[in-house]
């Protein structure tokens, strides 16, 4: 087939279809060959066909939280094409729950079939480095274990539909500013061991049909025009066989990115496709290499669904979908704090909702994570259906603030996070009554995120004055009648808690829990669904406590580029560098090492009964693996699961080690009071080693090595040492 192509079909094949949208420079408008809304109306982009040869052209969809496409079509009028918004990736992490995530990603590629997309733009899986990287709402995790074989098990569920999956965004794009253009500089320890190891992971566990490279440099070269990211390290060291493509309008040199084996520049641009056979033509690029990378985007053509010509019906079973993202986004919520019984909730407690955040739910962050959901469950309703009254008068006067408050906001553009309204002062009359009147008082804080920007410190991270004023009187009103103050934590990031912690008798962390949004929280604080997720981030005492906050974001260089891409215009573009000199003390490998103390450490999350850990066995009595189990015990008065991981303390050589390093997690079902569950855990011996850059090669040094399994990073319930004999090293 690719004997029969002609250079503009190879080159065509090579780049999408394009984009065509007011604003965007002729030059980078591709010829839009047989235009996306022909096929799926707001899908990101597609790929160009050769109907003479039967290559159709391939649908591509954001994105990790649900199908991202127009909700009408023109050529559809009355119809909807909705489809289900689950919750984003921080929630589905903080579940823990590698079968839970793949039902998530089987449940997303029902969507994309149902549309006819071929390939979803997900698992978005950037280490969180820093709290106020704009898009960690999508991401899962500061951990490269829990992001890598969460985003294997979202792999897994998105393509055993048929529909292709998109490890992004390729490498160490752990924040938005400047983002198509910041040169990121990591030695090579911090890259192998934290930003890379999640995708080697995800790459070698789940093969993603596509991986996107992702818009920033990485010690010099864009990703997308890396050779030794693209080539040496995907695919000769970790065996990757799929395509790479770029994130859309990524990178610059289109024939550069050909020859990285960057085999698919998204959406297209009629700059690239004249570059491209300009370089052909002139010798400067080798046909063979063109020819490679046309052989692999038809190999993806080969598999897809269009070119296997399986009907769609534009009708999603979303109902289906609704129970599973109202399941998901209750496993994944985070119970931080329950104290005096405070939560479970009283049946039929009569509550004073309170906080406008309780009254507008966030589902999910902004930005191509963002789904174009039918409807979104409100607390009070989820809260209401569960048995739960509100006091009289206050939804509505909610409502009323809220829309004045709005009316008052600046336009902000959809793709953005809109801006948050200040927090509604009720007088300190109007508190004593309700406490006087209502039983149990829950306040609900939110946040929003997303794509483009940053988040920032004050209102954001912290809470406002108004929030904290909020707090600290309904506190005041109802403690001083024995009552309780829940506080739920409806954001896409970690926040400041310590200075008001304290205020709270209990605090459910429920992330952006997706569409059903209403009714998960009510399910966890009714307790029809006992809380079993962790944390997959440290939430430390101050911002300035995790090492990244030094040289966020970076530094610009010179002035605005004229040759930086910035095609949307809405994100500064201009040339900037940020050095990761943090190296590999990232979250709790740094925390946990320095001892240095936090609000809620990695991997921490309560329950409604307690579990206990023993039988630990450890047999790393084979060369290549370390075998593991413990046994789980649910000693408290309810059903409930839980979370358990093993990390591995070991001895240290030439290199200095994170005092412990998770290496291994597994989830109970749910157990019964009394019951009991064995889990077992295998770790490659290879995973036991550290990047020695000096050598290129991963070491694991001789000596004593620690197991331990803890139900936290600080909460270590089991433990065993065992001995290495001598030194391995590996390839990397
Ligand atoms: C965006 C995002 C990427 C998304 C793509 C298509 O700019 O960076 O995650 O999949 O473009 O919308």
């Amino acid at each position: 087939m690719v004997a029969a192509l002609t250079l503009q079909e190879k080159v065509a094949l090579v780049t999408g279809q394009g984009m065509a949208f007011p604003g965007l420079p002729e030059d980078m408008q591709a010829p839009a060959v047989g235009s996306i809304e022909n096929k799926v109306e707001g899908a990101a982009g597609a790929t160009v066909a050769v109907p003479r040869l039967g290559i159709p052209s391939l649908v591509l969809a954001d994105g990790p939280a649900g199908v991202r496409i127009s909700p009408t079509r023109k050529d559809a009028p009355g119809r909807s094409f909705h489809a289900t918004g689950f919750p984003i990736g921080t929630a589905l992490a903080s579940s823990w729950d590698r079968s839970l995530v793949q039902q998530v990603g089987a449940a997303i590629g029902d969507e994309a079939a149902a549309y006819g997309i071929d390939v979803m733009l997900t698992p978005a899986q950037n280490i969180h480095r820093y709290p106020l990287g704009g898009r960690n709402y999508e991401y899962y995790a500061e951990d490269p274990v829990v992001s890598g074989q969460i985003a294997a098990a979202l792999v897994k569920g998105l393509q055993e539909r048929g529909v292709g999956a998109s490890m992004k965004h390729y490498a160490v794009n752990n924040h938005e500013w400047n983002r198509s253009t910041i040169n990121v500089k990591v030695d090579e320890r911090a890259l192998r061991e934290i930003y890379l190891k999640g995708f080697e992971i995800t790459a070698r566990e789940g093969q993603p049909w596509t991986v996107m490279s992702s818009y920033n440099k990485l010690n010099g070269p864009y990703t997308s025009e890396s050779h030794w990211l693209l080539t040496d390290v995907l695919r000769a060291q970790w065996g990757y066989q799929g395509v790479v493509m770029t994130d859309w309008f990524g990178g610059h040199d289109a024939v550069a990115q050909m020859q990285a084996g960057n085999e698919l520049l998204m959406p297209g641009t009629g700059k690239q496709r004249k570059a491209i056979v300009a370089a052909v033509e002139g010798g400067e690029l080798d046909p063979a290499i063109l020819d490679r990378n046309v052989t692999r985007v038809l190999e993806l053509v080969l598999r897809s669904r269009a070119f296997k010509q399986l009907p769609h019906s534009d009708q999603p079973d979303l109902k289906a979908s609704a129970v599973l993202s109202r399941t998901a986004g209750a496993q994944g919520m985070v119970l931080l704090k329950n104290e005096g019984g405070a939560l479970p909730l009283p049946a039929a407690a009569r509550l004073a909702l309170l906080g406008h955040g309780s009254y507008e739910m966030i589902a999910g962050g902004t930005g191509s994570g963002d789904v174009n959901k039918a409807y979104i469950v409100g607390l009070p309703q989820g809260l209401g259906k569960a048995g739960f009254s509100n006091a009289d008068g206050l939804e509505a006067r909610y409502a009323r603030y809220i829309s004045q408050q709005k009316a008052k906001l600046p336009k902000t553009e959809w793709y953005l996070p809109q801006q948050r309204i200040p927090e509604l002062e009720l007088a300190p009359a109007q508190l004593q009554r309700l406490a006087a009147e209502q039983d149990v008082a829950v306040v609900t804080i939110g946040r929003g995120s997303g794509e483009f920007v940053d988040r920032s410190t004050e209102g954001d991270f912290s809470l406002t004055a108004g929030e904290r004023q909020l707090l600290q009187q309904t506190a005041d009103a109802f403690h001083a009648r024995g009552k309780k103050l829940v506080v739920v934590l409806n954001i896409g990031g970690v926040i400041e808690t310590a200075s008001w912690g304290a205020l709270a008798d209990a605090i459910l962390l429920a992330w952006q829990p997706g569409q059903e949004a209403g009714d998960a929280i009510a399910d966890v604080l009714s307790g029809a669904v006992n809380p079993s997720g962790k944390l997959t981030d440290t939430f430390a005492l101050q911002l300035s406590d995790y090492p990244a906050s030094k040289g966020f974001p970076g530094k610009e260089l010179l002035g605005p580029d004229p040759d930086a891409p910035s095609p949307f215009g809405i994100r500064t573009a201009r040339e900037a560098e940020v050095s990761y000199d943090d190296g590999i003390w990232v979250g709790y490998r740094h925390f946990d090492t320095h001892k240095v103390a936090v609000a809620y450490p990695f991997g921490f999350g309560l329950s409604y009964t307690t579990f206990d850990y023993d039988g630990l066995t450890v047999d790393a009595s084979s060369e290549g693996r370390v075998r593991a189990s413990v046994r789980i015990t649910n000693t408290g008065p309810t059903a409930g699961r839980e979370v358990a991981q093993v990390y591995v303390s070991a001895p240290h050589g030439a290199l200095q080690k994170p005092a412990q390093e998770l290496r291994a997690f597994g989830k109970t079902d749910l157990l019964q009071p009394g019951q009991s569950q064995v889990l077992q855990f295998e770790i490659d011996a290879r995973d036991l080693a550290s990047f020695d850059s000096s050598r290129g090669r991963w070491v694991a040094d001789p000596g004593s090595y620690s197991l331990r399994v803890g139900a936290s990073s600080r909460d270590i319930r089991v433990q065993q040492a065992f001995e290495k004999e001598q030194e391995s090293e590996y390839a990397p």
